[in-house]
């Protein structure tokens, strides 16, 4: 039995993806009672953390004094040991700020680097957050969307460069790819970086996926595809997807280039903010070699969930799950089955009683897609599937 197997009860909690799925999706989460629904919705695993992380909150808490945080020095040098041993990225420990996490982080960039009335390019469908981010603050959402080829979504740099119209000062790309999973190659990665000289963009490179990359398959930095990038790049990372802590909001804009880094500087001193200092202890202790065996375990984990899920839906005629390179994210198109979104969709929320993203929430190419999240113990992946082939059965 793994760690991971042990089925947590997160109903009461204050879960977003527990606690609020009813009131979402309308499928009434498991309660101890006759309600049975099923989380697979938001980018959060049911796991907890590695030990580290546990023995980091509770050396806090035993200490009991909740004061102000200062010397960050081990915060930022256990960042860099991160970058340096997981990714082979050289990093200055200078150019790490903190933020309340990446959406924050990215609303930051925007303030930075943009005007109101400005375009930013996405690369659609792609995680919601980034057009909702990017209309709140009045700047435009320029959708490049992505086509489907062999290995999943790809990018078409022609078509792209034909939209552009002048307007356009930042893209932002996800790296690797939420929710079509795609652990980009070193050429498409090249293709971005050409694409952002071209047209004078700014380029913010979400890369907090990283550490969730399948076997077979490695993640590069945007820096290690191309080091002349970096005037023009910001990268986002986290802790907060590979150790399950993104309730501590912590989020690492990290950026080389000293002139963006002073603007980035003097806006979040204009904002007032300052980290929280649970997220600091956390990030710190997860960011070590105890934490770095626990993804060594958890990834293989999530690849048989995967394996497991895909061949469930896969099995049914018409449901195609996208082939997942990365994260713990399945996207299943259900254009095959030939129903109206209305229908596959209440079948899966009031037939099969799981909470899955909504794929029309991703962008422009995410009408007939769902996303479900397979972070969580295998009897459920078990479950999800048979559920999913009984709601569907009538097309066996
Ligand atoms: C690409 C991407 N960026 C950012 C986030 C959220 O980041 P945070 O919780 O740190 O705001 C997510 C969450 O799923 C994500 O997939």
């Amino acid at each position: 039995m793994s760690r991971f197997d042990e089925e947590i009860d997160r109903y009461g909690t204050h879960s977003v993806k527990w606690d609020m799925m009813e009131r979402i999706y309308g499928v009434p989460a498991q309660d101890g009672g006759a309600k049975d629904g099923l989380a697979m919705w938001v980018a959060d695993m049911d796991f907890r953390p590695p030990t580290c992380v546990q023995s980091a909150l509770q050396s806090m808490l035993d200490h009991g004094v909740y004061g102000y945080y200062g010397d960050d020095q081990s915060y930022r040098e256990a960042i860099q040991w991160w970058m340096q041993t997981r990714h082979n990225w050289t990093i200055d420990p200078k150019s790490i700020f903190t933020t309340h996490g990446l959406v924050n982080g990215v609303a930051i960039c925007l303030e930075t680097y943009t005007a109101p009335g400005d375009g930013v390019v996405l690369f659609t469908p792609v995680y919601h957050a980034f057009a909702r981010t990017i209309r709140a603050a009045g700047r435009e959402v320029v959708e490049c969307q992505l086509t489907q080829g062999e290995a999943g979504y790809e990018m078409d740099f022609d078509a792209y460069d034909a939209q552009m119209t002048g307007k356009e000062t930042m893209v932002i790309l996800c790296s690797p790819h939420n929710p079509g999973g795609r652990v980009w190659t070193k050429e498409e990665l090249q293709g971005v970086a050409d694409f952002a000289r071209r047209h004078d963009l700014i380029l913010v490179s979400d890369e907090i996926h990283h550490d969730l990359t399948m076997p077979g398959h490695t993640h590069l930095p945007m820096p290690l595809v191309d080091e002349s990038i970096q005037d023009r790049l910001v990268m986002l990372t986290a802790p907060s997807k590979t150790f399950n802590i993104a309730g501590a909001h912590c989020g690492n804009v990290i950026i080389a280039d000293e002139t963006l880094r002073a603007r980035f500087a003097a806006r979040m001193m204009g904002l007032g903010m300052s980290a929280n200092s649970f997220g600091l202890f956390m990030t710190e202790a997860a960011y070590s070699p105890e934490g770095a065996a626990w993804v060594d375990e958890l990834v293989p984990y999530l690849d048989v969930n995967r394996k497991l899920f895909d061949a469930g839906v896969n099995a049914i005629p018409g449901l195609k799950s996208m082939v997942m390179q990365s994260t713990y994210l399945a996207w299943v198109d259900f254009s095959g089955t030939g129903m109206t979104r209305e229908e596959f969709t209440n079948r899966v929320q009031n037939e099969a009683r799981i909470a899955a993203n909504h794929g029309p929430t991703f962008g422009t190419g995410g009408d007939s897609f769902l996303r479900f999240n397979f972070a969580t113990p295998r009897a459920r992946i078990i479950e999800a599937t048979e559920r999913l082939q009984a709601a569907f059965g009538d097309l066996q």
